[in-house]
């Protein structure tokens, strides 16, 4: 089966309240452990890719990776996404390469400036059977090199609910990013979150049917915040969106969650532990294995977490 695009994969999550998982790629390690948790747990999957990732692993390495993932996993609906495109050239280049969904993020811009760029994306995009995401609204913590506003600012810059519906009718966008709490990054709040399940209930209720996505959604699982604080590592104040939260919006409108921090956690936990325990080992298998290791199970975790384990089937 080739890549497919999220129609159908939204259509299934908005109906059956759960949401897939948008996992960031930057290598083969990182594109395997996941790929082999969603082939066990026979989930649907976005692999995203982020402006860093292609400047770091290059599109072709990660489009021939993910090429390979997709013919060894015929039953599981794999979609290749550009994560936070910033301008419309980004966006046309990637649907020219072959993905099936790309994001435009002109969330910085004022309104108006972000409906025309997200409006003339769509027409192309859609002109190449291509999906778009866009994004209305503004996160915390770091978007590539984009600042977003503060963890403590995050409540004050939530997706107004009108203006939602609005940007979604005039641009035709596939699904929209909305800010609801949640942050970029390892260090999103002080305290525990309180995410905005009330402007995704009134976006919901306006828009039937129409898919929300969430960013910003790792967890900064403390298992490997532990690791990598005893393995001589320093973020003690990371600081993540309880599960219990994600599971809430999954079941809700929200239909695409995205997750980059928890995979470089898990896989920096790992890394740390081989190096501390086995301080003479120098081969990048013994550290890069288990690592993948890491990262495989928890994927297999969030799906779970997600609520799309088992969903492969129907969004074929
Ligand atoms: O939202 C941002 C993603 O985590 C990607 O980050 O640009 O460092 O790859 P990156
Ligand atoms: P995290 O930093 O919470 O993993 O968010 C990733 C993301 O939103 C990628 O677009
Ligand atoms: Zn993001």
């Amino acid at each position: 089966m080739p890549l497919v695009d999220t129609k159908k994969m939204f259509e299934m999550a908005y109906k059956n309240g759960y949401a897939v998982g948008a996992f960031n790629v930057n290598n083969m390690e990182i594109t395997q452990g996941i790929v082999d948790a969603v082939a066990e747990e026979k989930a649907p999957l976005i692999l995203q890719i982020s402006r860093g990732a292609r400047k770091y692993a290059s599109m072709s390495y990660l489009m021939a990776i993910i090429d390979v993932a997709v013919k060894e996993n015929p039953d599981i609906p794999i979609a290749v996404h550009l994560d936070h495109g910033d301008t419309f050239e980004i966006c046309k280049q990637c649907v020219d390469e072959g993905f099936t969904s790309v994001m435009i993020d002109a969330s910085s811009l004022p309104f108006k400036q972000n409906v025309d760029t997200t409006a003339k994306v769509v027409e192309y995009a859609h002109s190449n059977g291509v999906v778009v995401e866009a994004e209305l609204g503004q996160l915390g913590g770091i978007e590539e090199d984009i600042e977003g506003v503060s963890s403590d600012e995050v409540s004050k810059h939530l997706t107004d609910p009108d203006q939602a519906i609005e940007f979604v009718n005039s641009t035709g966008c596939d699904s929209l990013a909305v800010a609801v709490g949640t942050s970029h990054g390892a260090y999103k709040f002080k305290t525990v979150p309180k995410l905005a399940f009330d402007v995704i209930e009134k976006i919901s209720k306006r828009l039937p049917g129409f898919p929300l996505v969430m960013h910003g959604s790792s967890s900064v699982l403390k298992e490997f915040k532990d690791l990598i604080n005893k393995y001589g590592g320093n973020m003690p104040d990371a600081m993540g969106v309880p599960e219990e939260a994600i599971s809430k919006a999954a079941k809700m409108a929200i239909c695409k969650v995205n997750i980059d921090t928890d995979l470089r956690m898990a896989l920096t936990a790992k890394i740390r532990q081989v190096f501390a325990e086995n301080p003479a080992e120098f081969d990048p298998r013994k550290y890069l294995g288990p690592g993948r290791a890491a990262i495989k199970s928890m994927v297999k975790h969030k799906l779970n977490v997600l609520g799309c384990n088992g969903k492969a089937a129907e969004c074929l």
